[in-house]
């Protein structure tokens, strides 16, 4: 292989596609990134003179776009130039879980993956370089070579190398994380291609942050990345619940057992239970294909982990209700941040819709909310995620100003770590609301005794407080 890189494409310009090309645009000014995706409206969005309207909110990420754009990064639709032009693409198109179908409710859907290879295999010119980007199940490399290579058997004009270099970036901190990561896991088994995607990184990582695997170690790590991380949430969200029945104190509990530098201290927070659109969907990849090795003991031990997800996401509503004198029904409640975590826009599998159906069910009328998330975009859960017979319109409401949430309100419930709601007058709070004046903290970050001196029903997960 004799390639320079000086064309990059990136199929995808999602929540990772768009972040991660932007920052490597800024880091690489000598080299052109194609950011391409079939979405037109996205495309339009990421192409939009006004910054606060970009798909993706992430901290500096608009910054960087205004550096970038145009000038050695763009976002089309041309999927196809875009392709031609590159010698090193990246797939980034989302792997969600299937939906119907063999290994519906667990595999990853493979057919955004399929076509990309399709349309790489038919417009890439010359040596290319592919670089799996999305969260694949492991083996998904021998799939994509597969494709490349059928659909050029007699074509000798092009080369293909195919290597994985999965992304760690967690939404909300993803500029920080492209910027300085924790490793580069680049798994292939051509060593000069590897070297090119290197010589990428190096630019700004450390070489000793560069692992290099084989292909399906650096498949499998992604996967088992998640699924730690995954399994420390649920783990101390199951603690959180014992917590509450003998007096322990779930932050002190966290505290202590994450200054053993053995397990450190690092996603030890007790929450609503994990959202977004990878931990659940890693997870279920991951015990599908332990079943379909015939690893059932393997796959319960995971399958457990979203068991208690559920669990301690089902366990708040309930909560609140009894809390409530066992009744919701039309009881006025303020929602305090609808995104799967703060510092993003994203909802997906967010802890905040489950609990919103289950107090929407039960009659409450609900203000939601949150500094980044549309209403549209709630709406579009509600109905992606209810029962398809029940209409809950007129029944919740999206609120620009927070303290409009609170007028009349019989509770507030804390669902995201938004910096803004540790900053709340509560003195304020207090007249505006009904009493008895319920306040559920899912996210441990309101201070109890500001709460009790004005008199509020303070109710913390993983405290008896
Ligand atoms: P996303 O849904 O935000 O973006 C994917 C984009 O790909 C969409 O805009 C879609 O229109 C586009 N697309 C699909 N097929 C296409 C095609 N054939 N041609 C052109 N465009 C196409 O998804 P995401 O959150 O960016 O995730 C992408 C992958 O990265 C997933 O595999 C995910 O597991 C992985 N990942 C995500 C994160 C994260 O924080 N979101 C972090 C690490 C890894
Ligand atoms: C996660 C991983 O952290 C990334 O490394 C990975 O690249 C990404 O998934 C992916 O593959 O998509 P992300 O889901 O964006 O990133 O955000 P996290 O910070 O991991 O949070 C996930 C969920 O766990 C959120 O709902 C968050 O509130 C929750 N969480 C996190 C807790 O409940 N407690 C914690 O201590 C940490």
């Amino acid at each position: 292989m004799t390639l320079k890189v000086k064309n990059v494409c990136c199929i995808g310009a999602g929540f990772v596609g768009g972040p991660t090309m932007t920052v490597l645009a800024n880091k690489c000014k000598d080299i052109v990134f194609h950011v391409v995706d079939k979405d037109k409206s996205k495309i339009e969005q990421w192409n939009s003179q006004d910054l606060s309207d970009l798909p993706v909110y992430e901290p500096g990420l608009a910054e960087l776009i205004e550096k970038r754009r145009d000038k050695n990064l763009f976002f089309s639709n041309l999927v196809k130039e875009s392709i031609s032009k590159a010698e090193l693409i990246f797939i980034c198109v989302n792997t969600p879980t299937k939906k119907s179908g063999i290994g519906a409710g667990k595999a990853s859907d493979m057919k955004w993956i399929e076509a990309c290879a399709r349309e790489v295999a038919t417009y890439a010119e010359g040596e290319t370089i592919v670089v799996e980007k999305s969260t694949l199940p492991v083996k998904t490399a021998e799939t994509i070579k597969k494709i490349l290579f059928s659909l050029n058997k007699e074509n000798y004009d092009k080369k293909f190398s195919i290597l994985s270099n999965p992304e760690f970036l967690a939404e909300g901190n993803a500029i920080n994380d492209l910027e300085n990561p924790d490793r580069i896991l680049i798994g292939g088994d051509d060593n000069e291609a590897i070297s090119l995607l290197e010589a990428i990184y190096l630019r700004w990582v450390d070489k000793n942050k560069i692992l290099r695997t084989n292909l399906w170690s650096s498949e499998l790590s992604k996967l088992t990345a998640n699924a730690f991380l995954a399994q420390r949430i649920s783990s101390i969200n199951s603690i959180s619940a014992l917590c509450e029945k003998t007096g322990a104190e779930i932050k002190e509990v966290s505290k202590a057992v994450g200054m053993d530098s053995r397990i450190g201290s690092n996603f030890l927070s007790a929450s609503p239970g994990f959202g977004g659109s990878c931990f659940k969907k890693d997870l279920l990849n991951l015990i599908y294909i332990c079943n379909y090795y015939n690893l059932d003991v393997v796959a319960d031990y995971w399958q457990k982990v979203i068991d208690i997800n559920e669990w301690q996401n089902k366990r708040i509503s309930k909560i609140v209700t009894e809390k409530m004198f066992g009744t919701i029904y039309k009881k006025k409640i303020a929602i305090l941040g609808f995104s799967f975590k703060a510092n993003t826009n994203d909802t997906r599998e967010s802890p905040a819709i489950n609990v919103c159906l289950d107090l929407l069910e039960e009659g409450a009328m609900l203000k939601i909310y949150d500094p980044r998330v549309k209403s549209n975009q709630i709406e579009q859960e509600i109905a992606n995620n209810k029962d398809k017979n029940i209409n809950y319109e007129g029944q919740w409401l999206k609120v620009e100003n927070i303290y409009e949430s609170f007028n009349e309100a019989d509770a507030i419930i804390i669902l995201t770590e938004w910096q803004e709601f540790q900053n709340l007058n509560w003195k304020e709070i207090s007249s505006l609301m009904k009493k008895p004046s319920w306040v559920f903290d899912t996210r441990l970050i309101l201070n109890p005794e500001i709460l009790n001196q004005y008199n509020f029903d303070l109710w913390s997960l993983g405290s008896t407080q």
